[in-house]
């Protein structure tokens, strides 16, 4: 994945988000990479939030209801077992995929602009 963000801390964790989201497709499917993505996405989704509560961000709310949704999402996806049909297992990282990209291109970005004109850097 391209660079997503000028903070390094954000763009790490982005490409790791992409990285586990790719895996889901491995076959055979690892029955914790689910587990593994929630978690991960648990400790960045948190890390952000904590930046927007510090800095006071004017577009908290809607961020923070955009990661709520993933996280309900995920816990749906943690119901299933993919393992089954690779099919499905490309299904769920692809539509993961879309909505990380779509996410860490827009309101992330909008979200690092603020934190780079902040002192929080
Ligand atoms: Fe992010
Ligand atoms: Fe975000």
């Amino acid at each position: 994945m391209q660079t997503t963000s000028d903070l390094i801390w954000q763009d790490t964790q982005h490409q790791v988000l992409f990285v586990l989201i790719e895996r889901i497709k491995e076959v055979p499917f690892d029955p914790d990479i689910l587990t593994q993505l929630k978690l991960y996405a648990e400790h960045h989704f948190t890390l952000e939030e904590a930046y927007m509560v510090a800095l006071d961000y004017p577009l908290k709310d809607e961020h923070i209801e955009t990661h709520d949704r993933f996280r309900e999402e995920l816990a749906a996806m943690l119901e299933t077992d993919p393992s089954m049909h690779v099919a499905l297992q490309v299904s769920l990282s692809d539509f993961l995929h879309k909505w990380l990209k779509l996410h860490v291109l827009g309101i992330d970005k909008e979200l690092e602009d603020f934190v780079l004109k902040s002192s929080a850097k």
